[in-house]
């Protein structure tokens, strides 16, 4: 058929681009429908606890992720300065991903128990007072704002929403138990969650300032968290390359 017959008859037009877009559609969405076979089955990954949910709220609104990614691609190179590429189960709870595109800074897929709360406290607040040629920005004011915690319930719910596995109710709270063990269903309920958020920043002092409960503490705990929660260890090599 010539071109030219499909370009002057505009209802053969509409049935081809149709065809067309559909089978563009297809190919999208069918692996949709596959992706839990492609989420790696670990042990360790949990959905972020109070804390460290509003820290990741603080990240998000500082826009940290405009400069660092949180993404170890699965290269040589990649795998020796950060470590073991990220898991697709590893953002299993992410919502939004924060996984970034540019990289201004180095990646923070794996940052959590790389350095002390206080190098971080201090390198949030000046970081070129510990990296001298460093050129990001100053977040003094991490340390000087009293966290607000009043909305982590409904935060919470929300995620809960979108699949998140916070419990409100006894059979949510039950499946948690025998899911993460019964230490992480506790921080996982939402029925609690002040009263965890407060007892994990006291436990942690991640700014130093036991007396206060800062925008620093929640940040802090949320970088220490990051990459820490699969025990890579236990796997073999060839584990995870079935799920590429
Ligand atoms: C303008 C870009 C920029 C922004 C925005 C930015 N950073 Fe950085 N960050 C950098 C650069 C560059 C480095 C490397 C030099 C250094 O360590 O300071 C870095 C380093 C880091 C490191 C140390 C990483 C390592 O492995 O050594 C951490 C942690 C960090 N940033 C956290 C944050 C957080 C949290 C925020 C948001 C509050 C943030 N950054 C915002 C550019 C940025």
């Amino acid at each position: 058929m010539k071109h030219e017959s499909i370009e002057t008859n505009a209802g053969l037009l509409v049935i081809l681009t149709l065809v067309v877009v559909a089978i563009g559609g297809l190919v999208e969405i069918v692996p949709l429908f596959y992706l839990k076979g492609t989420v790696e089955p670990v042990q360790g990954v949990h959905p972020y606890t109070p804390l460290e949910l509003r820290g990741r709220d603080i990240y998000q609104r500082e826009g940290c992720f405009y400069c660092h990614s949180q993404m170890v691609r699965p290269f040589r190179n990649e795998a020796l300065r950060y470590g073991h590429y990220s898991l697709a189960a590893e953002s299993e709870y992410d919502h939004p991903f924060l996984w970034g595109s540019k990289r201004t800074g180095p990646d923070l897929a794996r940052v959590g128990g790389k350095y002390s709360n206080a190098w971080m406290v201090q390198h949030l607040i000046a970081p070129r007072s510990v990296v001298p040629e460093s050129i990001m920005p100053n977040y003094p004011w991490l340390l000087s704002n009293d966290l607000d915690y009043a909305h982590i319930a409904a935060r919470m719910r929300a995620l809960r929403d979108v699949g998140v596995p916070y419990s409100e109710t006894k059979a949510e709270y039950d499946a948690n138990v025998k899911r993460f063990g019964a230490r992480m269903a506790d921080m996982l309920d939402i029925n609690r969650a002040q009263a965890n958020l407060i007892q994990q920043a006291q436990q942690g002092d991640y700014d130093g300032v036991p007396s206060r409960l800062t925008e620093m503490d929640a940040l802090v705990a949320y970088l220490q968290v990051l990459g820490t929660e699969v025990n890579f260890n236990r796997y073999g090599e060839g584990y995870f390359v079935k799920f590429r």
